[in-house]
C-alpha cells in the first residue's frame, strides 16, 4: 500500500502545558512549508475541533515564537474528545463521545493528518482516533517525564531547572530558623522531578510515589542531622508520594475518563511529621504551576524544534501512526501504540536512587 500523501495538518496541544510546546509548532510549521503542507492549529487541545475554532499557522505567526512557555494555540486537559465533560442546567457533568464531530472537523478543515502533541492521555485519544480511521502522529510531550516509548520528554528539564532553583532557595532560609523545609513538586504518579531535582538542589530527603514512604524513617534523618549540628533540612515530596498503606493525596476528583487533580501530599507530610519533630518548626512550599510556566531550557527549546522538524517529516512521507520519539540521543519514530497505557516510572534500586542513598538522601523507604 502506497502512503498517502499529506496536504494539511491540523496541529493540537492536548494536556497541561508543557515548556517547549512553542519550539514543536516553529519546527512543524517551518518544516511543513518546506514540504509545501498547510499548517492549520486547533484551539485549546481537542477542543478547537469539537467546538469548531482553529487557526491558520504560517510563519509569520510562529517566527519567534520558540523561546516561549505555553502554546500559542492554547492548551486543555478537560477535552477528551471520547470523555467530553458537559455542565448540565442542573449543574452535573455529564461526559459524551465527541469522536465523531471531531473526526467531521477534521474533513471539513480539510486536514488529512492529526499531528497531537500530548502526554499518555493524549496519545490514548490519538491512538483511539487512529483505529478509527484518522491519520495522526504523535509529539510526547509532559513535564512529568513519565511516558513509555520515549527516552525524555520536552517540557521535563525545565520544570526540574525549576524544582531545583526553588530546593536551592530553601537551604538557607531553613538554615536561618532552623526548620524542616517541605516542598512539593508536580509529576503525578512518576518521581522524576522530585528525585532529579532533590539530588541536584541537595536535599536530605526526597519523597518518590515509586517507594511508599515510612514517615518514621523521615523524622529519623532529620534527628541525626540535628544531632550532628545540622539544624535544618529540606525535604522534596513528589504530589503522588504517599506513606506507607496510604493512598495518594487527590485535591479534587473529576469527571469519568479524567485523572483527579493531586495535591496536599506536602502539608498531610507536615501533619504526620509534627508530632515527631517537636524541636524544629515545619513549612510546606507548594511549587505547583511556576513548574510548567515560564521559558523553555534551550535543551527543551531544541527538542522540541527537532521533534517538530521530525512530525513534518513523517508527515511529508504519510506515515500514519507513529509517534516521535528520542532514543539514545536520536530522534526516531514509533508506534503511537508503544506510548499508550504504559507510563515509566523511577526505578526504586535504578541508578538514580542509588546515587541518592550513596550521598546520604533518605528515600523514605
Ligand atoms: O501532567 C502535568 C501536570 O502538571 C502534573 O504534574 C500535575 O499533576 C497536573 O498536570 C496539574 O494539572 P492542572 O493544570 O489541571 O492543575
Amino acid at each position: 500500500m502506497t502512503a498517502q500523501r499529506t496536504r494539511r495538518i491540523c496541529v493540537l496541544t492536548g494536556g497541561g502545558d508543557a515548556p517547549g510546546l512553542n519550539a514543536v509548532l516553529f519546527g512543524l510549521v517551518m518544516r511543513a512549508a518546506h514540504h509545501g503542507i498547510e499548517v492549520i492549529g486547533s484551539e485549546d487541545g481537542f477542543d478547537g475541533l469539537i467546538t469548531g475554532r482553529t487557526m491558520l499557522l504560517d510563519e509569520p505567526r510562529v517566527r519567534g515564537i520558540a523561546s516561549r512557555g505555553g502554546s500559542i494555540i492554547g492548551c486543555s486537559n478537560r477535552a477528551n474528545p471520547f470523555a467530553y465533560p458537559v455542565r448540565l442546567p442542573s449543574g452535573e457533568i455529564e461526559t459524551r463521545d465527541e469522536s465523531a464531530r471531531v473526526i467531521e472537523e477534521l474533513q471539513r478543515l480539510g486536514a488529512d493528518m492529526l499531528v497531537a502533541l500530548g502526554g499518555d492521555g493524549t496519545m490514548f485519544m490519538t491512538d483511539r482516533l487512529g483505529q478509527l480511521g484518522v491519520r495522526t502522529i504523535g509529539v510526547p510531550k509532559t513535564i512529568d517525564n513519565d511516558l513509555a516509548a520515549t527516552d525524555v520528554t520536552f517540557g521535563f528539564q525545565s520544570a526540574v531547572e525549576c524544582a531545583t532553583w526553588a530546593v536551592d532557595r530553601l537551604h538557607s532560609t531553613a538554615a536561618a530558623h532552623d526548620r524542616v523545609m517541605i516542598v512539593e513538586v508536580m509529576g503525578r504518579y512518576a518521581g522524576w522531578i522530585a528525585i532529579e531535582s532533590g539530588l541536584a538542589g541537595g536535599a536530605h530527603v526526597i519523597l518518590l510515589p515509586e517507594i511508599p514512604y515510612d514517615v518514621e524513617r523521615v523524622a529519623q534523618k532529620i534527628h541525626e542531622r540535628t544531632q550532628m549540628g545540622l539544624t535544618y533540612s529540606v525535604v522534596v515530596v513528589s504530589e503522588g508520594a504517599k506513606p506507607v498503606g496510604g493512598e495518594v493525596a487527590v485535591l479534587e476528583h473529576m469527571p469519568k475518563g479524567h485523572l483527579p487533580r493531586l495535591g496536599g501530599a506536602g502539608e498531610r507530610l507536615q501533619r504526620a511529621l509534627e508530632p515527631l519533630i517537636r524541636e524544629h518548626e515545619i513549612r510546606v512550599t507548594v511549587l505547583g504551576h511556576l513548574q510548567r510556566g515560564g521559558s523553555p531550557t534551550p535543551f527543551d527549546r531544541n527538542l522540541g524544534m527537532r521533534f517538530g522538524v521530525a512530525a513534518a517529516d513523517l508527515a511529508a512521507r504519510g506515515a500514519a501512526g507513529r509517534m516521535v520519539s528520542l532514543r539514545n540521543g536520536s530522534v526516531v519514530d514509533v508506534p503511537i501504540s508503544e506510548a499508550v497505557g504504559r507510563n515509566r516510572f523511577v526505578p526504586p534500586d535504578g541508578e538514580l536512587c542509588q546515587t541518592a542513598r550513596a550521598v546520604g538522601i533518605e528515600l523514605g523507604g
